[in-house]
């Protein structure tokens, strides 16, 4: 018997924990109201219920093109709560996220990342119909010529099929093409194809079980379908989601390609694609979707920092928002009153003000000691480490005259001083011994105050 071995599984998992992996969701019951601590979320219970509504709206399709601005101060979940969005939107909602600074790139226009995120948020949903010969394979005969310049060696001229659904059985003829698709991609009897009418795309399905093969060989590794219903021929529904980015490319692809120095020294990568490629995409979207053939689904893009961008940015983005094709916009921003980056003028969280009237804003608020205390309990449980009551008492504190994400940090810390003197649990010492180690914000401030003359200032 061959020497097989099972390898169990959970063994070299490396585990990673980010910032955010607690959260789950929004944490908000069958009527949107949150729950004060659910799916990884604590308190901030008013943004939390507004980003509800923005993700009611977004499923029906009522929001796009709409800004939401999450503003408050640092470590208060705005980053958070826009993972939350995502997660409750689920993997079929485009979900970009990006970080206000992204856009200062020395290759490329600002516009140009911002325009290619927004179109990788919306997704097209394109229903196709085509003819296809589909079936088991009962029979197989390839018939051979000699090559046309070596008369020793045989080619492939035709094949002779013969397909079998569970309610037909037929044999048709095909060329050379079809016959060397069948051979390089192993294709026998027994095996479920599908053979595109138009183009004469051969696709392997995999092994039928209704065949010989199928029922015999246990350990072929295969995936076994059952004989497909209906015609051998017939016309079928292929659904495919693309985003506009994907369509974007492959159309500038084929603009590029096809030419024969494109062959021999390839077709050159393309930093930006032109804005004739986008319109005729843009086209064929449309027309596509006024024929029934394809679905839009807008999706997110999120700006985290947002008040990196300047103001020819936000320009952008506001004449953006008022074409056709175009996501829902979350900004998310801790500055208060100051200026638009480019520019000297003052304004609400650095942001223009005719932006600032077109969005709606969902504020965050500083916690109180019962909410930073779970959070700081739910952090503990993501990195498996055990607090005692006392040591997360001090945590609280200091997440509270301090700041949330300085006592997740200590928590870290901690644990890894806790496992050095080999004790399972964080004990109020540990604690101690970091904190005296690393300084907070205002720790920082003050000890770079005082060596003030000292430290170099240019
Ligand atoms: N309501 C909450 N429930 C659970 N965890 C939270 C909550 N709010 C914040 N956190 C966690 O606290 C940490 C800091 O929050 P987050 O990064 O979302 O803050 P922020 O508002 O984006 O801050 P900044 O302005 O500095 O970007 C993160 O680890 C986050 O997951
Ligand atoms: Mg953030």
């Amino acid at each position: 018997m061959a020497e097989i071995t099972e390898i169990p599984t959970g063994i070299h998992h490396f585990e990673r924990i980010g910032a955010h992996t607690h959260i789950r969701g929004l944490g908000l019951d069958d009527n949107l109201k949150a729950v004060k601590i659910k799916d990884g979320m604590v308190g901030q219970e008013k943004a939390r219920e507004a980003a509800g509504l923005v993700v009611q709206m977004i499923r029906e399709g009522k929001l796009s093109g709409k800004t939401v601005i999450l503003a408050g101060p640092p470590g208060t979940g705005k980053t958070a709560i826009a993972i939350a969005i995502s997660k409750e939107l689920g993997p079929n909602v485009p979900f970009i996220q990006m970080s206000g600074s992204e856009i200062y790139s020395s290759e490329r226009k600002k516009t140009e990342i911002l325009i290619e995120a927004m179109r990788k948020c919306i997704g097209v949903e394109i229903h196709e119909m085509r003819k296809v010969y589909e079936g088991e394979v009962t029979h197989l005969e390839m018939r051979t010529a000699p090559h046309p310049y070596n008369p020793y060696q045989r080619v492939p001229e035709s094949v002779r099929l013969t397909l079998k659904t569970a309610k037909q059985e037929k044999t048709i003829e095909a060329g050379a093409s079809i016959a060397q698709q069948i051979i390089s991609q192993g294709i026998t009897e027994g095996c479920v194809i599908q053979i595109d009418a138009e183009t004469g795309r051969v696709v392997n399905l995999g092994l039928s079980m209704e065949s010989e093969k199928g029922k015999l060989y246990e350990l072929d590794t295969r995936e076994k379908i059952p004989r497909p219903p209906g015609d051998v021929l017939k016309e079928k529904e292929f659904v495919y989601t693309l985003t506009l980015d994907d369509l974007d490319k492959i159309q500038a692809r084929n603009r590029l390609g096809g030419g024969f120095f494109s062959l021999l020294f390839g077709s050159g990568e393309t930093k930006e694609i032109s804005s004739e490629v986008r319109a005729s995409v843009d086209e064929m979207v449309k027309k596509m979707v006024d024929e029934g053939k394809a679905f839009i689904h807008p999706g997110v893009l999120f700006i985290d920092d947002s008040h990196l961008l300047d103001l020819e940015a936000f320009s952008f983005l506001g004449r953006a928002l008022e074409s056709e094709l175009v996501p829902i916009i979350i900004l998310a921003t801790n500055r208060g009153i100051t200026t638009i980056r480019g520019t000297d003028i003052k304004s609400p969280m650095g942001f223009p003000l005719d932006l600032l009237d077109r969005a709606v804003i969902i504020a965050t608020h500083k916690y109180d000691a019962d909410s930073v205390r779970e959070i700081l309990k739910i952090r503990a449980g993501e990195e498996k480490i055990d607090v005692s009551s006392d040591a997360l008492e001090r945590l609280t504190e200091i997440g509270i005259n301090s700041s949330l994400r300085y006592a997740v940090q200590l928590l870290s810390l901690s644990a890894q001083n806790a496992k050095y003197v080999k004790r399972k649990n964080i004990t109020i010492e540990d604690i101690e011994r970091v904190k005296s180690l690393f300084m907070d914000v205002s720790q920082a401030i003050e000890h770079l105050r005082k060596y003030e003359m000292e430290m170099l200032n240019y």
